[in-house]
């Protein structure tokens, strides 16, 4: 085990060393030979090491080097050293999170890590959290939640009963609502297409002018920062108006909420505090690995009722919080203790610095862009860059050849019209360089040849 396990430090090591020096995307041929780790089931046993040696030679090339400097599509973080190394230890201890008697080291470091994110990100401290697999999951509970609450108040008891002959409920959302909100609408038999949507301004944040009647049947979804624009709703009006109508305010907080650690931002994310529920992701600004996100509810008995399961004997009930009572999964891995080890690593500073370095370097890549000519098309408030290069298609061979280059990858998105590339700057290992290399090859590929000014590259 041991010289399986150097090995396998060694590996990692190598292909983190290399991985900023490699395109950011795999070679074809190397996607290919991936058929190597398929044919017949074997008939018996390997060499660990042998299955180590087979998946790293094979694997690691055809991975996409999201963990590196220069990979800005979605909205995508890379894995903090810290997050990395307690990802490994939690394997080895191969615990089950779901109670306090299975692993009393996750369960505590889930209240360390609630306590931790709660005044991080300024939410009221004596709400629920539940550590589930990312923000689509984080949706669903805080509305698992909201639907509950609401009905548990028109003396509907949707736990036991279900939804057929439920008083009705009324979802408010924005015109450019995740679709992540959506889907967790039609897994809680709210319907996707049942909602009312208000609608938007350019840069996508819900117009709190034109919001219907709320009450207290109404749950309104809002959003803290647009996956392509990053704005945010107007959080504070919005939840006032919920607040006097008896209405669930639920924030999609997915990266946006990650904002409130730092004074520049903090003010755009003004009266998100006064919802009642919010999901936010933690594989994406806070860096750490696959899968990881938190839901948090202001009322936690809402969020444990909706998730309870029906009695069975062998489960264990103890004092304090039992981790299983807030996701809708029971066994699970203790995904807690990366989330401890990136906060106790960063500390409040080093989360700062990361986020505000981030910001920062989106705005660089909009400056660099726009200074070569072409169309920013939203304000950079956070870290979210939308570019059009002209005509839709020239925007999209563009992205097509920025994404075969391989100097850095972006996506494609329509945004209100609009066909552009996405740039997310969300990884803590992105450096100005970073910014500058990728900013010369989106420069070099979106210019014809006749038409680059020397001066700019
Ligand atoms: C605003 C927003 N909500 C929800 C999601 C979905 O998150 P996940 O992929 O972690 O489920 C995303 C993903 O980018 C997002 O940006």
């Amino acid at each position: 085990m041991k010289e399986l396990l150097a090995e396998t430090a060694n590996r990692a090591a190598r292909y983190l060393g290399a991985v900023n020096d490699r395109k950011v995307t795999p070679r074809s041929e190397d996607v290919a030979r991936l058929e190597r780790l398929g044919g017949a089931l074997p008939e018996g046993p390997s060499d660990p090491a042998e299955v180590l040696a087979l998946l790293d030679d094979v694997g690691s090339p055809a991975t996409v080097a999201t963990t590196g400097g220069r990979y800005f599509g979605f909205v995508i973080g890379g894995t903090l050293p810290a997050a990395l190394a307690a990802n490994w230890l939690a394997g080895a201890w191969d615990q089950n999170a779901a109670m306090q008697i299975m692993s009393p080291v996750a369960a505590k470091v889930e209240d360390i890590v609630r306590e931790w994110t709660l005044e991080l990100l300024g939410l009221p401290s004596t709400s629920g959290a539940g550590f589930v697999t990312g923000t689509t999951m984080a949706n669903f509970s805080g509305l698992a939640a909201a639907r509950s609450a609401i009905l548990q108040r028109a003396g509907w008891n949707v736990e036991e009963d279900g939804m057929f002959a439920a008083p009705p409920i009324r979802v408010v959302v924005g015109q450019e609502v995740h679709v992540s909100v959506l889907r967790t609408l039609n897994m809680l038999g709210l319907g996707r297409s049942r909602v009312i949507t208000v609608p938007a301004d350019g840069q996508g944040r819900m117009r709190a002018d034109a919001l219907p009647m709320l009450d207290k049947h109404t749950i309104v979804c809002i959003q803290a920062g647009n996956v392509n624009t990053g704005a945010f709703d107007p959080a504070q009006k919005i939840c006032m108006r919920a607040r006097d109508a008896g209405a669930w305010v639920h924030v999609d907080g997915a990266f946006g909420l990650w904002g409130a650690v730092s004074p520049l931002y903090a003010p755009l994310l003004e009266g998100v505090n006064g919802a009642d529920s919010w999901a936010i992701d933690c594989h994406k600004w806070l860096n750490v690995p696959y899968d990881s996100g938190i839901v948090v509810v202001r009322e936690p008995e809402h969020l444990r009722r909706a998730l309870s399961w029906g009695s069975a004997a062998y489960l264990t009930q103890s004092a304090g919080r039992e981790p299983w009572q807030y996701t809708p999964d029971a066994s699970r891995r203790a995904r807690g203790i990366e989330l401890w080890a990136a906060m106790r690593s960063l500390g409040r500073s080093g989360l700062r610095e990361m986020i505000e370095r981030n910001c920062r370097q989106a705005k660089l890549f909009a400056g660099r862009l726009r200074a070569a000519g072409f169309t920013v098309l939203n304000d950079v408030v956070l870290n979210q860059v939308l570019v059009s290069f002209g005509s839709p298609e020239e925007t999209r061979r563009v992205i097509a050849e920025i994404q075969a280059d391989g100097t850095c990858w972006c996506g494609a998105t329509v945004w209100q019209g609009h066909t552009a590339m996405r740039i997310s700057v969300s990884c803590w290992a992105t450096t100005d360089e970073d910014v500058e290399r990728s900013v010369a090859a989106m420069i070099r590929i979106a210019r014809p040849p006749h038409a680059r000014d020397p001066l700019l590259l």
